[in-house]
């Protein structure tokens, strides 16, 4: 089969198809490239003149949507036009973790992405590369390819491939423009040809990894996985630190200079969120214990279990210095989204503690400086805090207005404003005895204690 692609789709403008489907069209202007979604606001909001309105927060994003949208990168919601005029079709759409029903709690819910194959096999013409973006569970393909061959006779024919994405949010674009390796998995080399030279478009072909489907899939698992795996190790550890005189960065960096282990994600912090560790885990998690591996399941349930454990013995800290009691007592929040540079507040850590804290009976001043009072509030509705409520929580624009009259700020998101901190100032505006709960060891603690502000900072107890 010989087939030049020239026409791309992408099913779903979310967090990965938006920002990936960008940086195709910037590398590559002979494709012409179109992102469908059936959500009309969200695609309203990636056609605004407005480049600051654009649905997704990405540092160097806006600048490619200014280069390319209109040339060769289109946004719509004419999903059959452009499933049926594409050479190639790509599935990223959202795989949420299943509510209700056998694996819930676990499984991902796979109907978008069986929704997306029937579209697929309804308007797609001749023959049509399909390949899975989503972080799927192993096996997924699978079901595409039964989805897509069901029809006897069918005239139109299809090549199905895995290329996993694992761009990280808030370095998106970096991610996509220098990534440490591209993984196609595929039936054949024949197969994944066509998606290999669209990436050696500016990807060295030494850092393009081709394998079948089955071990792409699993090695997308398996490295948000280990990833997260490393967040609990050194959480674990964090706890450790603050009942003895060890200090978590100290052994952190000790650690990190081991070059088998390497330095990157080792900081303590409230655990970590984003759509795809926890999720990816539970799936890892459920395949294991489906195929008769309680082990392997175990072993990887630990890894939540102790990143809740972090969240909740975080709360607790607060609480107990607290005089033990937070009922009325207005309390800051210094972000919310589940790291810097991104507005995304998937699992975010923040939810969790500001829930509990709540039902404590704090007030909680919250300010992050991307993530909007709706998006808080939606988020806060869906742990059962209604708007109700909204008199215990309040929205602030700056880290001033959120500190006025409290007893307690909590830094939950590492961004850089958040690092810098004028101390002096803040301390005059706080009720006392006030208290710094710093869960990303970010601030200048000294500064602050010399402030008269008495403080905490994870896996550390001496300061
Ligand atoms: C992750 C993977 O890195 C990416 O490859 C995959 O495609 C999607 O999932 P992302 O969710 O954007 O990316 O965030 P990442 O930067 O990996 O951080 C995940 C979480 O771990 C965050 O909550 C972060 O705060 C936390 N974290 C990370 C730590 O607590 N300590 C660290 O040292 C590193």
């Amino acid at each position: 089969m010989t087939k030049s692609i020239r026409k791309i789709c992408c099913i779903g403008a979310g967090y990965v198809g938006g920002p990936t489907m960008a940086v195709f069209a910037d590398k590559c202007h002979n494709l012409d490239v179109n992102v469908v979604d059936i959500d009309s606001e969200k695609i309203k909001n990636w056609n605004e003149d407005d480049l600051s309105k654009l649905p997704i927060y990405e540092p160097g994003l806006k600048e490619i949507i200014k280069r390319r949208r209109g040339i060769n990168l289109h946004f719509s919601t004419d999903i059959k036009k452009n499933i049926s005029s594409a050479d190639m079709i790509f599935i990223s759409v959202n795989t949420p973790t299943k509510k209700s029903g056998i694996g819930a709690g676990q499984a991902s819910d796979l109907r978008w992405i069986e929704a997306s194959s029937r579209q697929i096999l309804e308007y797609a013409k001749g023959h049509t590369f399909v390949v899975e973006k989503s972080t799927l569970p192993v096996r997924t393909a699978e079901t595409i390819k039964s989805i897509l061959t069901c029809k006897k006779n069918n005239k139109k024919t299809f090549t199905i491939l895995s290329n996993p994405e694992f761009l990280s949010e808030g370095n998106a674009i970096d991610d996509l423009n220098n990534p440490d390796r591209v993984l196609i998995g595929g039936q054949n080399e024949d197969d994944t040809k066509y998606l290999v030279e669209i990436y050696l478009n500016w990807i060295k072909r030494e850092k393009i990894i081709t394998t079948n489907l089955w071990s792409s899939e699993l090695s997308k698992l398996v490295a948000n996985a280990f990833l997260a795996q490393r967040v609990s190790s050194i959480n674990s550890i964090s706890a450790l630190c603050e009942v003895t005189g060890a200090q978590i960065k100290d052994v952190s960096r000790a650690i990190g200079m081991d070059s088998r282990l390497g330095e990157k994600f080792l900081n303590a912090g409230p655990g970590f969120g984003g759509s795809c560790f926890k999720k990816d885990i539970l799936n890892l998690v459920y395949i294991s214990r489906h195929l008769g591996l309680y082990e392997v399941a175990e072993y990887w349930g630990k890894v939540i279990e102790i990143n809740n454990w972090q969240q909740k013995r975080i709360f607790q800290t607060i609480v107990s210095k607290l005089f033990h009691t937070v009922s009325d007592k207005k309390i800051a929040i210094l972000g919310f989204a589940f790291k810097a540079n991104t507005n995304d507040t998937r699992e975010t850590p923040a939810l969790n503690i500001c829930k509990w804290l709540i039902e404590e009976g704090a007030i909680l001043n919250i300010y992050d400086p991307k993530v909007t009072s709706d998006q808080i509030n939606n988020e806060l509705i869906k742990v059962n805090i209604s708007i109700r409520n909204k008199q215990k929580w309040n929205y602030k624009n700056n880290i001033l207005d959120c500190a006025k009259e409290t007893d307690a700020i909590i830094i939950l998101t590492e961004w850089d404003e958040f690092r810098f901190i004028n101390w002096s100032q803040i301390s005059k505006v706080m009720r006392e005895p006030s208290w710094l709960f710093d869960t990303r060891s970010i601030s200048n603690l000294s500064k602050a204690k010399e402030c008269g502000i008495n403080v905490w900072t994870v896996g550390k107890n001496d300061i």
